[in-house]
């Protein structure tokens, strides 16, 4: 029986009952796809093979020596957890369109991927998602990347170790392309944050039941089918019960100093005083710093993070609709949109990204977001986000704006923001914000399952 990727009831993947087919798939399915896995600290690995025999026996030597299955991950995890147990570092793999050419696969088997964005590569998408032109991405990513390795773990040292087993396993006849170090930030409650300073990687769509159990859900349900991220690995030796995922990885420099004036501008244009100017950000975001919703607040604080919410009933005047997480997620339609962001953030900086110091002490690049999500559908989920809901001004309602965070190609039409919190009166039209967030490179990868891996 091929394992239901469209239940929608979560994967309770510890059960003593669970089947033989869903426990196949998860003995051969990659960690950090299903649930997170520790990647504090992350190197991520471009490589170019140019033999394919050489370039099947390196992935093979990965996959046996150093990647645990996502079950594995999952028993980690929960060792963790109860006995405090430390697990074992990640090392994910994924390989893109050309890569899988280069690795002896013929254009005709290629077909066999659905994906129109995986099969052209991300370089033939820059006008989809209206992204800078190649000539502009960093140079590592001009190049015909076939790979990549990722390598997470909570410490520094098992990762530079694992890096450098790894750069050591590649073949005289492969190249390092390039190489991106990411590198986890908290704020002071201990939250995930991104270089902006705001609380990161909270919501998120749940496959497992354990992870949908710890999360009140009276109003948003965080349980998804498998079906969000797991496709058949159409080159395992059993699709039906070998599976992968599209990795979109895109490099997202932010110009921090930028948003802070951004922030301050707004809360002046609106007259915001005192701590009401935060919310000038949270309009940005659609959460406060310390991760609030601010449809349901119009102040940052109180307690955990939450994420049991939807927009019903809030007409803008709460959260605008261009705000970033009510693009990406509106949450009352297009659940089968959502993709499992994998991302971390890149670059160091010697201030603290979360306080109120003053724009001119924040880096204006060099600092950012390495963007990864799995998907089930690049097309539909990844790229239709970035253009349909964050490139589009006129998404749920006409003339609201572009995502001011990743929002991308000119900002031509006017915008309002709310002056005061769930109050009608608008701010006179003014122009959209600028872009602080510019795409340095990127590529399209599949994820393919270990018995594709172990078996090259
Ligand atoms: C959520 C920042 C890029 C899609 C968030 C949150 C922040 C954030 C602060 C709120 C935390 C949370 O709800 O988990 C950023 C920054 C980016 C970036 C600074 C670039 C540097 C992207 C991209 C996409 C994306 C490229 C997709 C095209 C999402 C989604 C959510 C989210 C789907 C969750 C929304 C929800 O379920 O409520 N992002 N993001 N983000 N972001 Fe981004």
């Amino acid at each position: 029986m091929p394992v239901d990727l469209n239940n929608a009831l979560p994967l309770a993947w510890d059960s003593a009952t669970l089947d033989a087919d869903t426990k196949a798939m998860l003995d051969n399915l990659q960690p950090n796809i299903l649930r997170a896995h520790v990647r504090e600290h992350l190197s991520v690995l471009f490589v170019r093979f140019n033999d394919a025999a050489e370039g099947r026996a390196f992935l093979r030597h990965v996959a046996t020596t150093w990647m645990k299955s996502a079950r594995e991950h999952l028993k980690e995890a929960r060792d963790f957890a109860g006995r405090g147990r430390r697990g074992t570092p990640y090392v994910g793999v994924g390989i893109s369109k050309a890569g899988y050419r280069d690795l002896g696969h013929s254009v005709e088997q290629v077909r066999a991927f659905g994906d129109q964005a995986f099969r052209d590569g991300m370089k033939r998408r820059v006008a989809e998602v209206e992204d800078p032109p190649v000539e502009q991405w960093d140079r590592a990513y001009q190049r015909e990347i076939h790979a990549v390795v990722l390598i997470g773990d909570d410490r520094p040292g098992p990762v530079a170790t694992l890096r450098d087993e790894i750069i050591g396993a590649l073949p005289a006849s492969a190249r390092l392309l390039g190489e991106e170090t990411g590198r986890g930030m908290r704020n002071p409650a201990g939250d995930g944050i991104e270089h902006f300073g705001y609380v990161d990687g909270r919501s998120q769509p749940l496959f497992l039941k354990d992870e949908v159990d710890r999360e009140p859900r009276k109003r948003w349900d965080p349980a998804f089918p498998l079906a969000n991220v797991l496709v058949p690995d159409p080159f395992a030796p059993d699709p039906r019960r070998h599976h992968g995922s599209y990795l979109v990885f895109r490099k997202l420099e932010q110009n921090v100093r930028a948003f802070k004036e951004i922030e301050e501008r707004l809360a002046d244009d609106l007259g915001l005083k005192g701590e009401d100017r935060h919310r000038a950000g949270a309009m940005l975001v659609g959460r406060f710093k310390d991760g609030t919703p601010l449809t349901g607040k119009g102040k940052a604080g109180g307690g955990p993070v939450a994420n049991d919410f939807t927009f019903e009933g809030d007409d803008g005047s709460k959260c605008p609709f261009s705000g970033h997480i009510r693009k990406t997620n509106p949450r009352s339609f297009g659940r089968e949109v959502l993709m499992a962001r994998r991302g971390q953030t890149y670059g160091r900086r010697g201030d603290q990204p979360w306080d109120d110091a003053p724009p001119e002490t924040r880096p204006s690049g060099g600092v950012g977001l390495l963007f990864m999500a799995f998907n089930s559908s690049l097309v539909d989920q990844f790229e239709f986000t970035q253009r349909s809901w964050a490139g589009n001004p006129d998404f749920e309602n006409p003339g609201t704006g572009h995502d001011p965070v990743i929002g991308q190609g000119e900002r031509a039409i006017k915008v309002t923001f709310p002056k005061v919190w769930g109050k009608p009166g608008q701010s006179p039209p003014q122009a959209q914000v600028a872009q602080t967030v510019t795409m340095k490179g990127g590529e399209y990868f599949f994820a393919p399952s270990l018995a594709y891996l172990r078996g090259l």
